[in-house]
């Protein structure tokens, strides 16, 4: 064997490499012609020492060079097949890689809790701390202390749902309070889903020495059909003042700037009287509609937000009753203060231009994405 022999040979095993089918038909030709020691190269190297002197160099050098052809043809190969089975494997999987991506969907906040935190940031801004009480409460709490027994007619406008407590809740209730509910009724007191977010008045005042300034946003319950501006799970944000020296002026003036800050502009508010058997006086707070700018009327003839009445409906307060203030030992000739608490989705309602509460808990995200 010579050096053009092995330069022959190199040029066979590129063609058959070239050609191979597979690769198992690959690993059969690296064997045979690249192998380590059945290789057709190594075989010619064994012969070197029986050469010439003079003939070996240019042979060695042959053969190295016949090497480095087939282990580059075999590279090849390897490539060329991987790409061919990458290529089989795309057209199986029939990838259209021309389809735009999924769209990736970003979170939001549920309009009531956007409602909830513009609440809660705005009365921040005039001292009111947020804090939360527990949605099933005591009877005591939730009627009871507001001066509402059992026998009150008030009983009758919040739809109360009772709960059938079992050990465990009664513990965990316990917990809250249920030694001055005891105290009081002089015995096991019932449960209930709470129907506003007073019962926090109480709770908040026995916790605290005035100067007292809390607002509580919170889910109620009331037994109820349900109607457009109707359900029986909704929020409320109830706010509570306790100072040495509060009227209602200072109720008026911190619910007049909430609305402007709320709404914008110069929202008139609108104060009437009303009757809470927990505040003395009370009142109930309207602000002047945004939609028809407080005239009853647009474009389009009466106004729907309204209703043409000019006035959006929006919370009810007064100053906290004496009879409250003793219960919790304060001293009603030192100490008097406001309340006032409201439902948050009828802001949210009016925020969003949402016409039917409902929408807000059906959870449709077609229709939560769109406000
Ligand atoms: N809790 C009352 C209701 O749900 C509203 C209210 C709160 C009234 C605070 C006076 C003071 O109707």
């Amino acid at each position: 064997m010579r050096a053009e022999d092995l330069s022959e040979l190199a040029g066979r095993a590129e063609a058959e490499i070239a050609a191979a089918p597979d690769e198992a038909a690959l690993d059969a030709l690296r064997v045979r012609y690249a192998g380590r020691r059945e290789g057709e190269i190594t075989k010619a190297m064994k012969r070197l020492p029986a050469l010439p002197a003079g003939e070996r160099p240019a042979f060695g050098a042959a053969a190295n060079a016949a090497r480095e052809r087939i282990e580059a043809a075999l590279e090849r190969r390897t490539a060329a097949l991987r790409d061919a089975a990458l290529q089989r494997d795309l057209a199986a999987a029939a990838v259209d890689l021309t389809l735009p991506p999924r769209r990736v969907r970003i979170g939001r906040y549920h309009p009531i809790t956007r409602t909830i935190r513009e609440i809660s940031r705005i009365f921040a801004g005039m001292g009111f701390e947020a804090v939360e009480g527990p949605e099933v409460e005591w009877d005591y709490y939730a009627f009871e202390a507001l001066n509402i027994p059992a026998d009150h007619p008030a009983r009758d406008k919040f739809s109360t749902l009772w709960v059938q407590a079992e050990g465990s809740m009664e513990v965990a209730l316990a917990a809250t309070g249920a030694g001055r509910a005891r105290a009081a009724t002089g015995q096991p007191d019932r449960i209930l889903l709470r129907p506003h977010t007073s019962p926090m008045q109480i709770r908040v005042m026995e916790q605290r020495r005035p100067p007292v300034r809390v607002i509580v946003p919170g889910r109620c319950f009331r037994f109820e059909a349900t109607d457009p501006t109707h359900e029986s799970v909704f929020f409320q944000y109830e706010g509570l003042a306790i100072d040495e020296q509060l009227t209602m002026a200072d109720l008026k003036g911190v619910l007049y700037s909430f609305a402007r800050q709320l709404f914008g502009g110069e929202r008139k508010v609108r104060f009437r009287p009303d009757y809470f058997p927990f505040t003395e006086p009370s009142a109930e707070i309207a602000f002047d509609c945004f939609a028809c700018d407080g005239t009853g009327v647009t474009n389009e003839g009466k106004c729907r937000t309204c209703a043409g009445s000019a006035w959006i409906e929006a919370a009810g307060c007064g100053m906290v009753h004496p009879d409250a203030l003793r219960r919790v030992g304060y001293d009603p000739s030192k100490y008097q203060g406001f309340a006032f608490g409201g439902g948050v989705e009828r802001l949210a309602m009016l925020l969003t231009g949402t016409v039917d509460i409902r929408l807000f808990h059906q959870n449709d995200l077609r229709y939560l994405e769109s406000v």
